[in-house]
């Protein structure tokens, strides 16, 4: 679409609602033709070789220094791992016998540029070498221990209910896709092994829907029976917010805690805490950024408090007694 002609659909309140369910209409039509390629999870086709290390480090540390584990172990699932697998690669270079790559859709990509990627990873990462298998161009089909599931039945909220017994289910940026983040993660609770983990983070915001031109909780303004026609074929963020996380956790009896990331009108919190553990002035800016803006909010979110709706970003951690 002409760069003039997307931006006034951005800036037109309306123009943007009909423009996202018709493209929603037209996803959900491609998906039942088969066709699973998505331009979601194409994070890598933009960064140089060492970028693209850089943030497969980054995610995987930030699964390490959450979670609070020394070292990782036994069988993994990665959901929503987008157009690369280094992060599962990671995981299986600290020991885990084998890594499931989980995904609803197929990100696209450039396999000449992924090649370049695995061949910098195996360079920093000898010990990777002993995955690889013999073809080329490398991709995330030639490691060993390493599985790939796409497609609908690969989606968390099926695959879980028959893949089981995992020590570690991890994401970034997924859950704010679901089509049923709720149900997806009571089938994670129980396809987690004793003592396992959920190790998920979420980003809560509308990733640039309305809030490229108008305020960030924008979105939180649509109408409960529009909002799903506009998101569930492409997986649009599902707005499902941060008191529906806690809820969950506390129904499925699952002990953990559930880490700030982000705050409305305040932005990143790094590191992540939890809420009580943010500044007061940080928290009191973000709880008036919402007030200023929550009187034109759809009524499922009227009876959030300030304090839930303020938080945008949130790290996951749970542990299977
Ligand atoms: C924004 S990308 C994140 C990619 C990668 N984890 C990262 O942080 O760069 C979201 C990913 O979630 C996947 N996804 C969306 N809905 C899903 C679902 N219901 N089950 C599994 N994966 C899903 C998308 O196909 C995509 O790969």
């Amino acid at each position: 679409m002409r760069s003039e002609l997307r931006s006034w659909i951005r800036s037109n309140y309306e123009a943007a609602l009909s423009y996202y369910v018709l493209s929603d209409l037209f996803a959900r039509l491609r998906a039942s033709a088969g066709d699973i390629d998505t331009t979601s999870g194409t994070v890598h086709s933009t960064l140089s070789a060492e970028d693209s290390v850089r943030y497969v480090e980054r995610v995987f540390e930030d699964y390490k220094r959450y979670s609070g584990v020394q070292q990782f172990y036994g069988r993994v699932a990665e959901v929503g791992p987008g157009d690369n697998c280094g992060v599962a690669l990671l995981f299986l270079k600290d020991g885990c016998s084998k890594v499931d790559l989980v995904d609803r859709f197929f990100s696209k990509r450039n396999v000449r540029s992924q090649a370049t990627i695995y061949k910098a990873l195996l360079l920093k990462y000898p010990a990777l070498g002993r995955f690889l298998g013999h073809a080329e161009p490398v991709d995330e089909a030639v490691f060993r221990s390493l599985e790939r599931h796409y497609g609908a039945r690969a989606a968390a909220e099926n695959f879980f209910l028959t893949n089981t017994g995992y020590d570690f289910i991890v994401s970034r940026a997924v859950f704010e896709h679901m089509y049923n983040p709720s149900s997806a993660l009571s089938c994670m609770a129980r396809a987690l092994a004793p003592g396992g983990y959920l190790l998920h983070k979420i980003d809560l915001r509308d990733h640039g829907m309305f809030s490229l031109a108008h305020h960030e909780l924008k979105f939180l303004e649509v109408p409960a029976w529009l909002y799903p026609w506009m998101t569930k074929g492409t997986g649009r963020p599902n707005r499902v917010m941060f008191h529906e996380y806690r809820d969950a956790m506390n129904r499925l009896g699952l002990s953990g805690q559930l880490l700030v990331t982000r705050l409305a009108g305040v932005g990143d919190i790094s590191p992540h805490v939890p809420y009580e553990a943010i500044p007061a002035h940080l928290r009191a800016k973000s709880t008036a950024y919402v007030r200023a803006v929550r009187h034109r909010f759809a009524t499922a979110f009227r009876t959030v408090s300030d304090d839930d709706i303020s938080v945008t970003g949130v790290f996951l951690v749970a542990r299977k007694d």
